[in-house]
């Protein structure tokens, strides 16, 4: 399995190709706003695209699907009820080449976001980032997030965790760095502490010396 992760611009944004060398079937998630980087890779490793992966239904994250699907024939995955061309529920599993990818549903951020596991490697899109978590509005959206991460959090620690963007101090950590360093992941065994982080978030960084 190769992993590759592609700057694709907007709020710096990634995107992330995974493809069997053996096979050279290939998958990506969120290929925008930019898929123009996606789509050349893919050409200079002569790859077939199957799917393109949507983490949840954000325009920074869905917008090159169509640019990318008329130029490969690829089909749409969303969380079940999104509008891909397939829809994965909690559990689902695809398989490309060699490589089994595993769905993880993890609302919070929105009601579609997923999680996506590809042998070690964790695509956690807007709901995790190094460091941080995603944006939520409401006490109860912040809740449904509170459960998802704790669900991440019971994965393997050596699991490689990759980001939608590129908030943090690195362009991806582990679920061992995680729980050792970001500050809302270390607030997960009390919702009112990491409801309180969420409320505090702008005075807490400046006062943490945080980009
Ligand atoms: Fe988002």
């Amino acid at each position: 399995m190769i992993f590759k992760q592609i700057n694709s611009g907007g709020d710096r944004n990634f995107s992330y190709l995974i493809y069997c060398e053996e096979t050279k079937l290939a998958a990506v998630s969120d290929p925008s706003p930019d898929p123009v980087p996606v789509l050349n890779e893919i050409k200079k490793h002569s790859l077939e695209l199957q799917y393109i992966f949507n983490t949840h239904s954000h325009p920074d994250h869905t917008g090159g699907n169509e640019y990318l699907k008329n130029r490969t024939g690829a089909k749409l995955v969303t969380f079940e009820g999104g509008g891909g061309d397939l829809g994965v529920n909690d559990g689902a599993v695809l398989n490309v080449g060699n490589i089994s990818f595993e769905f993880i549903h993890t609302p919070g951020h929105t009601p579609d976001s997923i999680c996506i596991k590809a042998g070690e490697n964790l695509v956690t899109g807007d709901t995790l980032f190094v460091g941080k978590v995603g944006g939520t509005y409401t006490e109860e959206e912040a809740k449904v997030e509170f459960e998802s991460l704790k669900k991440l959090m019971s994965l393997p620690g050596h699991l490689k965790v990759w980001p939608g963007h590129n908030y943090g101090i690195a362009p991806s950590s582990t679920i061992d760095n995680e729980l050792k360093t970001n500050p809302f992941i270390m607030r997960l065994n009390k919702f009112e502490d990491f409801l309180w982080l969420k409320q505090n978030w702008a005075t807490y960084k400046v006062e943490h010396g945080i980009q």
